[in-house]
């Protein structure tokens, strides 16, 4: 008889929705058989890597048979540099997925629990129900907005962490600096609030909060932060988290020893001195996004104004204009039955753009 790898997994986990990605360019291109794919579905960098990021990962390549630096001194050093942080403040990932993951596991046991307000990034609640631990989550509806009251009336005595992404995906709406400390001044201090700043690059209002330092004045917050995104190294995993010297400490115990690769870790390094294909970037999607806006409204589309590198768009029947556009090339992100008006769109470049433009309305 094999064994029932169900009953040996436990309900929770036999019962998990695995995390669906965006669907890959090169998929699309077999199923449909189309020559020009164009994907606005992960939020991922549209222009590439930064050239210096390149280079860095051509020259390290003779390193590639040794074991990476299990603290990644060197990205540790200059990030440190950069933003002005102590290095025993920080902590590297696989991405900031894996930060999530890393809090999870450092911070919650038996009977804890997490909260998030909802929608948000999907992977809280699957690493939470992978670990046995209980999500509650504080409805945003319908402007998408953060409720402070709601969230703080939500803690109980058993919650542990409370993930916040601001800017918050998929909606792109963000807290402001003061609700945000009010949040995190009222929080009971044995609450973590982890806030995913994933997209924090992109932010262009003016009270979206630099929290970067903000530990040293609320020792339980920690600020996740990515290379995937705003530094278009998202093929290469290399998030971290900013934190207190003790909070990253015990999660330091917690990683896998290796758990960032070499070429990450030099890639991230070289990126971070490239504020050029940074401003670059960040001002492109700036501009593409008010480009967007401006044609959106004269679709008669309603959206939700993004702190991020995509909008949350209103089309009516969400799934069935995310199939049209598969079929004419383009992959959004359809965000299942609770949006399903919605449907997601990544900021590309301009021509990008105009190929969803066009698509769009031959679909509306
Ligand atoms: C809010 C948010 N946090 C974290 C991540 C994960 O990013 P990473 O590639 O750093 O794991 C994503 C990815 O889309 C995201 O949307």
């Amino acid at each position: 008889m094999p064994a029932d790898f169900r009953l040996l997994a436990g309900e929770q986990i036999a019962r998990l929705e695995a995390y669906k990605p965006g669907k890959p360019i090169e998929e699309l291109k077999r199923e449909y058989s189309l020559k020009r794919v164009i994907k606005l579905a992960s939020n991922e960098n549209p222009y590439g890597t930064s050239p210096k990021a390149a280079e860095a990962i051509i020259s390290n390549l003779p390193e590639l048979s040794r074991y990476p630096l299990g603290d990644a001194y060197n990205l540790r050093m200059a990030l440190s540099e950069k933003i002005g942080v102590s290095p025993a403040n920080l902590l590297f990932g696989a991405g900031s997925n894996e930060i999530i993951e890393l809090l999870l596991r450092t911070f919650t046991h038996g009977e804890d629990n997490i909260l998030f307000p909802a929608p948000t990034f999907s992977v809280y609640a699957i690493i939470a129900q992978a670990m046995g631990a209980a999500s509650a989550a504080v409805d945003t509806a319908p402007a998408f907005e953060f409720d402070t009251d709601a969230l703080l009336k939500s803690v109980t005595p058993k919650t542990r962490i409370l993930f916040l992404a601001s800017p918050n995906n998929p909606p792109g709406t963000y807290m402001r600096e003061r609700e945000l400390r009010r949040l995190i001044a009222e929080l009971p201090e044995n609450v973590i609030l982890a806030v995913d700043a994933a997209y924090a690059e992109f932010a262009d209002a003016a009270d979206y909060p630099d929290i970067n330092h903000w530990h040293r004045e609320y020792p339980n917050i920690v600020v996740l932060k990515t290379f995937s995104k705003a530094y278009g190294l998202a093929g290469l995993r290399i998030g971290y988290a900013i934190g207190d010297e003790v909070c990253i400490d015990m999660m330091n115990k917690v990683r896998q020893p290796f758990n960032t690769g070499s070429l990450s870790q030099c890639a991230a390094c070289a990126a971070l001195s490239d504020t050029e294909f940074l401003n670059k970037v960040i001002s492109a999607n700036l501009k593409n996004k008010h480009l967007l806006y401006k044609e959106f409204e004269k679709l008669g589309l309603s959206y939700i104004p993004s702190q991020a590198n995509f909008i949350l768009v209103r089309v009516g029947d969400g799934e069935r204009v995310f199939l049209e556009l598969l079929k004419k090339g383009v992959i959004v992100r359809y965000m299942g039955t609770s949006l399903k008006e919605y449907i997601r769109i990544s900021i590309g470049t301009e021509e990008e753009c105009e190929i969803l433009l066009s698509s769009l309305k031959e679909v509306l």
